[in-house]
């Protein structure tokens, strides 16, 4: 793989339909790069592709695309206007869990697309991208809880996939959902100049 810290978006989408860097790859329709504009102020990054991601080579377009999609216009937002991301590219066997090696295999393309997009908030849906900035974290203790890293606001939110399975979250999402207009309000651009990543704890709302 050439060095994904210099591609741009489109060199990294065909980086990433070719990739052969994981096992993942030697099952799949389709790599699912993840799509929205450069000039997303939110990010989304869920878990990796299922079954009609895989056939479509698009993210959230099944079951949970359709509620993550309900959950966008219940504040006015549609899924052109952010970007929808994933921590793996291609499907794991049967929609399991990605394993550890195919997660950093998959690393860098995320770091990437995080670096191009520059978004002011990134939203984490499910363990797997939570675990990127919440090491160790419940998501049923967090959820909906900024944090600042680096340049990003993040803030950690239930999969909408797991609403789906598990009534009692659905109003919980629901409720972190209507608060992010908020915080996509204050969350404001910090440049590339800005301090390294780290976590801390955010007082301000
Ligand atoms: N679930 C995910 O985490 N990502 C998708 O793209 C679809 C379902």
């Amino acid at each position: 793989m050439t060095d994904t810290r210099q591609m741009t978006l489109e060199q990294l989408e065909e980086a990433i339909y070719s990739c052969t860097l994981c096992p993942l790859h030697q099952g799949r329709t389709k790599a699912v790069p993840g799509e929205g504009p450069l000039s997303a102020d939110v990010m989304f990054i869920g878990e990796g592709p299922g079954f009609h991601e895989d056939r479509q080579g698009r993210p959230f377009v099944g079951a949970a695309g359709k509620f993550l999609e309900e959950l966008l216009a219940s504040i006015g937002l549609t899924r052109e206007q952010v970007y929808i991301a994933n921590v793996v590219k291609c499907r794991p066997p049967g929609n399991r869990d990605p394993l550890p090696n195919e997660l950093s295999a998959c690393e860098p393309y995320l770091e990437r697309q995080i670096q191009l997009i520059k978004p002011k908030v990134i939203v984490t849906l499910g363990r797997f991208s939570m675990g990127r900035y919440f090491p160790g974290a419940s998501i049923s203790k967090i959820h909906g809880q900024p944090k600042r890293v680096g340049n990003y606001l993040v803030i950690p939110m239930f999969h909408p996939a797991a609403a789906l399975h598990q009534p009692k979250w659905r109003p919980l999402v629901e409720a972190d959902f209507k608060k992010l207009p908020h915080y996509i309000a204050e969350a404001g651009h910090f440049g590339d100049d800005a301090p390294p990543p780290q976590a801390q704890q955010l007082s301000l709302f």
